[in-house]
């Protein structure tokens, strides 16, 4: 049975709580320092998508105070880490290298940064330009080079495809940035194994939380808004626990 420990609260402060050296694969997906400049950009997206994310205002800090925020989040996770844990946070292609540079100061190591393409995202301005339809992924290990890798003898691309999330899987309320159970499932899988501790610092509506119960891992979330905590409990509350 998996032991799910869940934090409404910042999660710099949350994190004090979790001790040293106990986690095994960190997956998160904080927020990419674009919601200014999407408004500023004025894409009228606020009219077009009922939840856009820019106005959502959880993603609408000046770059420095995000950057040191993103600092004191990989503090603490190479605190809570355990020696040869692995990471992968989501992140806008823009932001990846600086990204790259606060997790090193703070010991991960660099693995690769992947590509999770959406088969069918919004053909918003279509016949302006392209549409965007591509999310990155950074993963790192932690003080080693390598860290689980369950493939079982495939190749595994950095290219992972998927639909955007489905309706089924926002019975719940909608958040405005919710990842597919099926895209976070495959990371859970292939990086960490049966009763490992997952934690996601960020966890919005819960995915990764809902994706670690269904496949046995211990899951500690982590969610500053009320209304998308109680989002994320209500789902990961929902799936029955098959062991
Ligand atoms: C990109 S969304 C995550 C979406 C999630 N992957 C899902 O599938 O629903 C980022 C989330 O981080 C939350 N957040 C922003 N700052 C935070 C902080 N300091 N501590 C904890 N959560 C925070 C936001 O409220 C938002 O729900």
């Amino acid at each position: 049975m998996s032991r799910i420990s869940l934090y409404n609260s910042d999660c710099v402060k949350a994190m004090h709580n979790i001790p040293d050296d106990s986690v095994d694969f960190i997956l998160t997906d904080p927020p990419y320092n674009l919601g200014n400049f999407m408004i500023s950009r004025d894409t009228n997206l606020n009219k077009m998508r009922e939840n856009f994310f820019g106005t959502a205002g959880w993603d609408n800090l000046e770059y420095d105070e995000w950057v040191k925020a993103m600092d004191g989040f990989f503090e603490q996770s190479a605190r809570v880490i355990k020696k040869g844990g692995t990471m992968i946070v989501f992140m806008a292609a823009i932001k990846v290298e600086t990204t790259i540079q606060l997790a090193e100061k703070h010991g991960f190591y660099y693995k690769t940064t992947g590509i999770w393409h959406k088969t069918n995202p919004m053909p918003r301005n279509m016949n302006l330009h392209f549409v965007n339809s591509t999310e990155t992924w950074i993963y790192f290990t932690y003080k080693t080079r390598t860290g689980t890798f369950n493939n079982d003898g495939a190749v595994l691309h950095d290219f992972i495809e998927t639909s955007v999330t489905p309706s089924s899987e926002r019975k719940f309320g909608k958040h405005p940035t919710q990842k597919p159970e099926m895209l976070i499932s495959h990371l859970v899988s292939v990086l960490s194994r049966e009763d490992d501790v997952v934690l996601d610092p960020f966890m919005g509506s819960g995915t990764t939380g809902v994706v670690c119960k269904k496949l046995n891992r211990n899951f500690i979330g982590i969610e500053l808004d009320e209304e998308y905590f109680n989002m994320a409990r209500m789902r990961i509350e929902a799936i029955v626990d098959e062991t």
